[in-house]
Order: structure tokens, then sequence, then C-alpha cells
């Protein structure tokens, strides 16, 4: 993380009004990470089924910090995505400036089967052992969470309001447990949360399709040269085995391209990086996972626009991310980039069995392309497609309705107070809530923002647009708060 990054976090948030930049405070950095402690908290396996597996519990690892905690402050709580909760709490930033505003106790829950939070240990990814990673297990684990911590911290249980918050599939959790979950959670702020996407709502096309339009209002060009290059591979994959080869040297795979399927998980491969890059595409570098710079679309753009050719440029820029420790002498495929229920692709990472075995059970994103809407080769990712790897890897089937069924599908309106915020370069944005809904369930937009762009460590190169909707959050939330306790006085 730059340090300047450091600096500027009790600015941009906390003293909304003033943007002072780059003005040294002695305890900053605490405030940026307040200190917290890592607790594990007893779960049950199995809260639905009483006759499952009785009364065992394992441990699902949280993090904890009442470093601004005043007594009867709301609680302001995380629901972890599928990562571990660590790697999300460096990420997240915002979250404990408003903590500080608001003396609010942090807490960020890890998603079971994720990180260290395994029910079954070291057998956690068998396959007879998955059954209980599901998203109505996970909100049920944080709903039990929440009335432990209101009983040991308030001294009347009832004063205390929680806040949900979460970014990306996290954010759909925040959203879900107040439509489930009202009687415990006051609000929640939903960052770049695909709700209706994952539901199996959208048409299946967007995602890709707003990837490329990212590149392309950068420079029309840069769509061009994408078509160009993956054109000219498959004018050289009509030739058969040579034309393989010279695809696999002028990509730099490790190991060559032996039949059409592994130049299509090549293609997805490829993609995967334009993905990420138009998703990562903030206005400073980062350095908490893959390390980009600022503007990765600009500047993978401009790679693509200098290369010799097509296939040239996306070497350079799938390059960007995959090689961005500049010391690959050649691109493993296999390691990047393991293809499973999600089109964008798993890794090698046990949390990635994990999430394979969610978008194989109730999360969809059956997301295509078609060289049309989009730059890249046509792919379709159908129910079809879903259902077969899903048989093979888990020996389960897809139920595509179910997710619509139990969290409301596209009529929110019942609820209340859930922020749903997106980025307008984040291609994963049409798979959520866009428009408000009703007076209390609104939708914000940040204009040139990135995925879960207003969540993140504040910085000091963060458009006025950020800021804005930072502030907006701050208001609503402020009177949620309001509302929650006065309510209950
Ligand atoms: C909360 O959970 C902890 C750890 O599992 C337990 O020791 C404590 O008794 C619980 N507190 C309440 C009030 O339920
Ligand atoms: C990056 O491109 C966007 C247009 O897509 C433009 O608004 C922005 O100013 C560019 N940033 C830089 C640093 O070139
Ligand atoms: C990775 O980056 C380094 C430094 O720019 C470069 O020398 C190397 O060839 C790159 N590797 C690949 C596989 O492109
Ligand atoms: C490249 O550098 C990274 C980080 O510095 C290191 O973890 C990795 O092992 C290196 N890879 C190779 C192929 O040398
Ligand atoms: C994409 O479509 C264009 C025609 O619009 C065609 O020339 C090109 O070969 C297609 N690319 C791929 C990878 O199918
Ligand atoms: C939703 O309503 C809020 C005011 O409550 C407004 O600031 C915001 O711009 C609206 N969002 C959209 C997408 O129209």
């Amino acid at each position: 993380m730059a340090a300047a990054d450091v600096l500027v976090v009790r600015h941009s948030v906390v003293s909304l009004a003033v943007a002072v930049l780059f003005v040294t405070f002695p305890h900053v950095s605490a405030t940026r990470d307040p200190p917290h402690e890592t607790r594990y908290f007893n779960q049950y396996l199995d809260h639905f089924n009483y006759a499952s597996h009785g009364a065992e519990t394992f441990q699902e690892r949280v993090l904890v910090s009442d470093a601004f905690w005043r007594k009867e402050g709301p609680i302001f709580f995380y629901t972890g995505n599928e990562g571990p909760i660590t790697s999300i709490w460096n990420e997240v930033g915002f979250i404990k400036d408003l903590a500080e505003k608001f003396e609010a106790l942090i807490v960020f829950a890890e998603h079971r089967y994720y990180g260290e939070s395994l029910p079954f240990g070291e057998t956690t990814f068998n396959k007879e052992n998955m059954g209980l990673l599901t998203v109505e297990q996970a909100l049920a684990d944080y709903a039990v969470l929440i009335t432990n911590l209101t009983a040991s911290y308030c001294e009347d249980p009832d004063v205390c309001p929680v806040i949900a918050f979460g970014g990306s599939y996290g954010g759909v959790l925040s959203a879900f447990m107040r439509l489930k979950y009202p009687n415990l959670v006051a609000g929640a702020l939903a960052s770049s949360a695909n709700v209706y996407m994952s539901a199996g709502l959208t048409p299946g096309n967007e995602l890709f399709q707003d990837v490329t339009e990212d590149f392309r209002r950068y420079n029309p060009r840069c769509p061009e040269r994408v078509r160009e290059g993956f054109a000219e591979m498959e004018r050289l994959a009509g030739q058969g085995k040579q034309g393989l080869h010279e695809i696999s040297s002028r990509m730099r795979l490790c190991s060559p391209l032996q039949h059409h399927a592994d130049l299509v998980n090549m293609y997805r491969w490829v993609r995967e990086a334009f993905t990420v890059l138009a998703m990562e595409d903030l206005p400073y570098s980062i350095s908490n996972g893959p390390s980009l710079p600022a503007y990765p679309v600009n500047a993978s753009c401009d790679l693509l626009l200098k290369a010799s050719d097509g296939i040239e440029g996306i070497l350079q820029a799938v390059g960007m991310l995959y090689n961005f420790t500049s010391n690959l002498t050649c691109f493993d495929l296999h390691r990047d980039f393991v293809p499973c229920a999600d089109p964008t692709g798993c890794s090698l990472m046990p949390g990635a069995q994990a999430w394979d075995y969610q978008t194989c059970t109730e999360i969809s994103l059956l997301e295509s392309t078609n060289n049309v809407t989009d730059m890249f080769p046509p792919d379709a990712f159908t129910e079809e497609t879903r259902a077969a790897h899903c048989w093979q890897r888990w020996g389960v089937t897809p139920r595509p309705g179910w997710l619509a069924t139990q969290f409301w599908g596209k009529d929110l309106k019942p609820s209340s107070n859930i922020i749903f915020s997106n980025g307008d370069l984040d291609p994963w944005r049409r798979g959520g809530v866009l428009q408000n809904v009703s007076s209390s369930i609104v939708a914000m937009v940040i204009e040139g923002g990135a995925h879960m762009m207003d969540l993140r460590v504040p910085n000091p190169a963060d458009p006025q647009s950020v800021i804005h909707v930072r502030q907006q959050e701050a208001y609503l939330i402020g009177r949620w708060i309001r509302e929650a306790t006065n309510q209950r006085e």
C-alpha cells in the first residue's frame, strides 16, 4: 500500500467537509487499520437440520476491533465473502473510518468454507462434506454471531443497532441479511452486489460486453486490436497442430496447446485478464493481491496499441496481470486459470473449490461471449454446460430458480434500508440494483468507479464521485442508527 494512502484517510471520510491532502497526523495508520483481535466462534455445522450433525460445531474466524467502540454504539458487521477474512480486512478501509465517526464496534466475520473457517478441517472439500456450504447456512452463522455479540457487548442488547456491510458476493450477503434478519440488522451497505445476476435474473451477455465497453471508452481502437489478435489466433488454429504451436510460442505458454479445448481455455484465460483489469480500473495503483498500475485499462490499452500486432498486444495486456511480478519466463495457464462454474475461472487456492461448489448450486453466473456485443471469441456458457461440469466435479445439479425464490428475486420493495452502490466502470454492475427501489432502498452510482470502490481504503486520487457517495452512505447509515435507537427507547 502506498504511503500516501495512509496519510489521507482521516480527511476523506471522517472530516468529510475538509479535503486536505498530504497532511501528516501522528496516529493516522491506526485509524486506517485499528488494532483488532482474532476470535473463533463456535457455530453449529447445520443450523437447519437438528438430526444431521446434532450439536456438532466448527470454529468460525471473526476479527473484532473495539478501538472506536462506545458502549451502546452501533455494530458494523462485515458479511465475509469468498476468501480469507484477513485479506478482506486489509482491502476494506471505509468501514473503519465510519466506525470512528460513529464509535462503532467493528466485526469482520469469515464465511464458512473459506480461510480458516473450515467445518471439516482437511477433509472440508471432499464431496460428501460440501452440502453444508449454502448461502442460508452462512447467513445463519452471521445471525447467530450477531445475537451473541449484542448479548455480550451491549448492556441492553436492544440498543446497539447492527449495520451489515459487504462488497461483491459479500455485498449480496449483506443485502440478504437485511431481507432475512431485519430483527437483527438495521440496514445494509451492499457494494457491487450482483444480486440479480446471482439469482439468474439477467440476460447473460452483459459482463463481458461491459468489459469491452470499458476498453472502448478509453480508446475505440483497443477492442478492435483485441479482435484482430483473436481473429489471427483463429486463423492459425485453423492450420492444425502447427498453428496451435505458433500461438503457444507467440503467447509464451509454458506448455504448448495440444487440442482445440486447450485453445478455448487459453481464450478464457485471456478474457479473465481483461475482466480483472476492468474491475480494478482504479485511479491509483494497488498491491493487495496482484499489483496493478493506476488506470490499468488505460495502461493496458496503450500497450495493446503500441504492440506490433494483435497477438503481441494481447500478450502485453495479459502480462500486466499474470506477470505482475515481472519474473515469469512463460505463462502457466493451468496455474492461473482453472475452469469452473464461474466463467471468469477459479484458481488453485482452496477457497476456489468452495466457490466452484457455490456456483454449482445456488449462485448463477451464466455469462457468455459472442464476438458481436463483446470483443471475445464466441463462448456460450449455458445451463447445460454448467450442469455437466457440476455433475462431473461435485455430483450435484444446479437449481437455477432457487436463489430468486429464497431471496425475493427482483421484488425487493417490501424490505428497507439497503444501499446498493456500483461503479459505472465495474463490468459486474448490471448484475445488481442500479435504480432506486423505494425511498429507503437506494441505488448509488459512482461515476468513474471500479468494483467495490467505495469500500476500499480512501485514497488521495479518489474522484469526487466516490467521495460524494461515501458522504451519502455515511448520512443514510447515521439515519438508520438514529431510527433504530429511537424505536427501541
Ligand atoms: C458468545 O460466544 C462465546 C464464544 O462461543 C461464548 O463464550 C459466550 O458465552 C457467548 N455469549 C453469549 C452472551 O451468548
Ligand atoms: C483513463 O481513461 C478514462 C476514459 O476511459 C479517462 O476518463 C481518464 O481520464 C483516463 N485516465 C488517465 C490517467 O489517462
Ligand atoms: C515478464 O516480465 C518481464 C519483465 O518485464 C519480462 O522480461 C518477461 O519476459 C515477462 N514474461 C513473460 C512470460 O512475458
Ligand atoms: C516471482 O516473484 C514472486 C514475488 O516476488 C515470487 O513469489 C515468485 O516465486 C517468483 N516467481 C518466479 C517464477 O521466480
Ligand atoms: C469475430 O468476428 C469477426 C467478424 O465480425 C471475424 O472476422 C472474426 O474472425 C471473429 N473472431 C473470432 C475469434 O471468432
Ligand atoms: C436514488 O435516490 C437518491 C436520493 O434518495 C439519489 O441521491 C440517487 O441519485 C438515486 N439513485 C438513482 C440511481 O437514481
